[in-house]
């Protein structure tokens, strides 16, 4: 099923790279994946050196075209290949799957910049011995945020290393890799070294040490990561043009050997794969092979549902939320009014007002511009003398760039295509961005004003009482490959998140033109939410280091704090389980708890055979006979139900649950479900334990009449023991309104077994790009 569709282009974006990469023509980057590594002393190069030597016909040509070979994990290697040379190599034994090198993309909604981080309110205790891994653009090894003051030498366990050019690590930045399989750096240099600012922003998000802070004089204060005695692995795979499949698989290769205890990956892909074209899935089930969580962004593609990526069951899949501020630039009007935009504005105007006009008075007739276009500031429409000197009011939300090189003082936004903003943006120039409402005030004042005048204020942080609230941006489930899996599981900040950047990034990331440099910044995102997870993961896992990741993924899942279901149209497709809580994930009472084993049998009901499952596990796990079938007893920490069109609700879930609070308890099931047409047993109705470890078994049946075109139908199960709450939601739906995607699946090339969903396989899915525009 795999082989003929690996070679299928998914990103145009994969085009470009590729380009970039051939020095031999027609040989472009491939990963050839051999499963788990051989036990014993034997030399994998070798090995990988003489198939390509057979294929290539010389032994430099061979040598020419490996260019690494996984073998600390895992075994594979990457080289550069011909189609044909792949497909002989694809053919050879031992050759798990063959694939094209992949690009994926940093999850930053860039250019949209800011907030305040006080992050999370956990008092962390010792956890020096704690390693978080991230995959990412590097850091800034000179930042503040890794200062490694008052640090003892690495855990005795660490057996990483700190490669490359101008880049000295310490006590806090432990280890430090690079990636660059094809070659182009873009300049960068040859090092784990940041220059885009997102992986600092990450690595200090998670790990920084307490240190002052602000962008540009807004949101002073303290910034730090969730987890400041922590230990920072960078593993550089994302370069200026984005990050290829063959880097991310060795990295995670190299990370799990290293001794890392939790990986964080703010990348992924735009769309949905399946799990056996994924890079990160893969690389992510090794590590949970090992005893590794790792956590991931679950995409800036939201608010369409089924747009989640990143969402295999052995991962954290990390949605964005709102913490309780905003960032709120006030302008002032000539008669007084003062309004108020949503914008990160870091540059004072001093009180000082400038002549206002509206962008439509500013057209470029010479041109052909009219007031229809100069109106929304575009790019080659306005009249520079007109704007020269002055605030523009442009009916669009833009980058300012137009007003900035036309030498305007600073420009008013609305918009009526974005009238609520719930993250901010930041440009080069003094801004803000109002309702569309407040910018018809300034049209009229304007208007009726014969010398209209205006000032736009530095920004303030609000207080924003909404919070938390999913981001519209964040990624929405359900999960495209596996319904019956809840998907994201959980919710972390990612708006406006103040962290660490590289002061050769520049001021703004949109604008090539900002050449300011800070060692701050405010940027959104779900690859600023996975960092918060990552870093409550490694709290977690500082306090219970035997604990395995679906341990610890379950007690951030089942102690998440409750989401508020009226702001959030999506339910649990937009927060999973609720907002992370470090604190209370510290004591979860019962977890549910998976191993490998429980993993490949889910893949089995997946409709993977023993062929397909290789391709995942790389080892000779096989499926046990004909095993295709709904997911449900996965040992989840959530529940999802996915029904088809006219079909009756109908479901027995089976659960084990591991008592790691106290020895004797009785923990009591209470049930929530709204809709009344849904009933739902819990068996049995309590559970009593008399030693910590004891493992209990439940089921959860659901039943109810056909349905047709329903939207998604939330509650949840919660078991306590008087002290404690896990809580465990559970989801049916059938209907999405606004599905981006064709969910019978016509035409998709499921697996038998497999529910109606479209795979990535089907060459579809490339067709919708739900992005933000901005
Ligand atoms: C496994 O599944 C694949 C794709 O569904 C199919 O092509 C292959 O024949 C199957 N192999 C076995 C051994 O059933
Ligand atoms: C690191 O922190 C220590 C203690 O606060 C301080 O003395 C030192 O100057 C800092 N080093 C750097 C490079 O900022
Ligand atoms: C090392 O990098 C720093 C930061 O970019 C730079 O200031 C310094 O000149 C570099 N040193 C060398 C030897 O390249
Ligand atoms: C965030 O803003 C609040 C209130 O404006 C301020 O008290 C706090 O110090 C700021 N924190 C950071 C990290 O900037
Ligand atoms: C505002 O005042 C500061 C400090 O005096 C000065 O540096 C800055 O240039 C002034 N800004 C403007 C727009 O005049
Ligand atoms: C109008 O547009 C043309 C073409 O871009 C440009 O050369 C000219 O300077 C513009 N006029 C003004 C007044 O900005
Ligand atoms: C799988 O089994 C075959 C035959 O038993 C054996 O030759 C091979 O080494 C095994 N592969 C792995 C990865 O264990
Ligand atoms: C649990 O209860 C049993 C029987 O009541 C008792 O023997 C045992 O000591 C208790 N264990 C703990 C840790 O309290
Ligand atoms: C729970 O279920 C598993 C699998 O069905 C079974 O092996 C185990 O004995 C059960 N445990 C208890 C306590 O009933
Ligand atoms: C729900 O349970 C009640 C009581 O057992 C029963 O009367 C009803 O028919 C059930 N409804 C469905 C939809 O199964």
């Amino acid at each position: 099923m795999v082989k003929a569709a690996v070679f299928s282009l998914l990103y145009p974006l994969l085009l470009s790279a590729l380009v970039l990469n051939c020095q031999c023509q027609h040989r472009t980057l491939h990963v050839v994946y051999m499963g788990a590594r051989p036990d014993g002393d034997v030399s994998v190069a070798s090995t990988h050196h003489s198939m390509l030597h057979k294929v290539l016909g010389s032994a430099s040509s061979a040598k020419e075209s490996l260019v690494y070979s996984y073998g600390r994990s895992f075994n594979g290697f990457a080289a550069k290949l011909s189609n044909e040379e792949a497909k002989r190599i694809a053919e050879m034994e031992g050759v798990v799957s063959v694939n094209k090198n992949q690009v994926y993309k940093l999850h930053t909604t860039r250019s949209w910049d800011f907030l305040n981080l006080t992050t999370d309110k956990l008092g962390a205790p010792p956890q020096s011995d704690v390693v978080i891994a991230l995959l990412d653009t590097g850091v800034w090894p000179e930042h503040p945020s890794f200062n490694d003051s008052g640090f003892g030498s690495p855990p005795a366990k660490w057996k990483g290393a700190c490669t490359g050019q101008n880049f000295t690590c310490n006590n806090k930045i432990i280890g430090a890799r690079f990636y660059n399989s094809d070659g182009y750096s873009g300049g960068e240099d040859q090092s784990a070294r940041d220059t885009e600012g997102h992986g600092t922003h990450t690595a200090s998000t998670a790990s920084g040490v307490e240190v002052e802070a602000s962008y540009f004089g807004v949101a002073e204060g303290v910034a730090r990561g969730g987890v400041p005695k922590s230990r920072v692995a960078v593993y550089k795979v994302c370069w200026s043009f984005g990050c290829n499949s063959a880097d991310i698989l060795k990295a995670f290769d190299d990370a799990i050997v290293d001794g890392v205890d939790v990986i964080s990956v703010s990348l992924g892909s735009d769309w949905p794969a399946d799990y056996v074209d994924d890079t990160i899935a893969i690389g992510s089930f090794h590590a949970m092979k090992n005893g590794i969580l790792t956590s991931n962004s679950a995409g800036n593609s939201g608010p369409y549902p089924v747009s989640v990526s990143n969402f295999s069951p052995w991962t954290l899949t990390v949605a964005a939320s709102t913490i309780d501020r905003k960032f709120v630039a006030r302008l002032q009007l000539g008669d007084g009014q003062i309004l108020s935009g949503i914008l990160i504005n870091t540059f004072d105007l001093n009180g000082t007002s400038y002549p206002l006009i509206w962008g439509g008075d500013a057209a470029n007739y010479t041109i052909g511009s009219s007031p229809d276009y100069a109106k929304f500031c575009l790019d080659g429409a306005m009249n520079t003398d007109m704007v020269a000197g002055k605030i523009v009011y442009c009916e669009a939300l833009f980058d300012g760039a137009t007003i900035l090189l036309a030498n305007g003082v600073g420009t008013i936004m609305s918009d009526v295509t974005f009238d609520t903003p719930d993250y901010s943006f930041s440009w080069p120039l003094p801004a803000t961005f109002i309702s569309p409402e407040d910018g018809k005030k300034v049209l009229n004042y304007i208007k009726s004003s014969c010398n209209p005048v205006a000032t736009i204020l530095v920004s303030d942080a609000w207080k924003d009482g909404m919070a938390p609230i999913v981001a519209s941006f964040s990624s929405r489930g359900p999960s495209a490959i596996s319904p019956d899996i809840l998907k994201p599981d959980i919710t972390a900040p990612g708006v406006d998140i103040l962290a660490g950047w590289s002061p050769l990034a520049g001021g703004t990331s949109v604008y090539e033109g900002d050449t300011r440099s800070t060692l701050f910044n405010i940027v959104s995102g779900t690859s600023m939410s996975c960092p918060h997870a990552s870093g409550a993961a490694a709290f977690v896992k500082s306090l219970h280091p035997t604990w395995s990741p679906a341990m610890i993924k379950s007690a951030l899942m089942t102690t998440a704090y409750v989401m508020d279901p009226r702001k959030h149209r999506d339910l649990e497709f937009a927060y999973g389980s609720g907002q992370i809580n470090p604190v209370a994930a510290q004591d979860p009472g019962l977890v549910f708890d998976a191993s490998e084993a429980d993993y490949v049998n889910f893949l089995c009901k997946q409709g993977y055979n023993t062929t397909t499952l290789r391709l995942i596990t790389g080892d000779n796990t096989t499926c046990a006979s004909t095993t295709a079938g709904r997911a449900w007893d996965l040992n989840y920490p959530s529940f999802s139900l996915y029904v088809e069109d006219g079909h009756k609700i109908s479901a027995v879930f089976t659960r084990t649950v591991t008592n790691v609070g106290d020895a004797n308890s009785t923990y009591t099931a209470t049930l929530y479900m709204p809709s009344p047409s849904i009933n739902v047993t819990v068996s049995p109705p309590s559970l009593t334990f008399s030693s910590a470890g004891e493992a209990q078994n439940f089921t959860v049946t659901v039943e109810g009449p056909a349905i047709a075109q329903q939207p998604i139908v939330s509650g949840a199960i919660v078991w306590t023991d008087g002290k404690r709450a896990v809580r465990t939601p559970l989801v049916v739906y059938n209907y999405l309104p606004g599905a981006p995607y064709n969910l019978d699946g016509s035409g998709g090339t499921a697996a038998p077994g497999k529910l109606p969903f479209r795979n990535s396989r089907s060459g579809k899915i490339g067709q919708v790009k739900p992005h933000p525009q901005f």
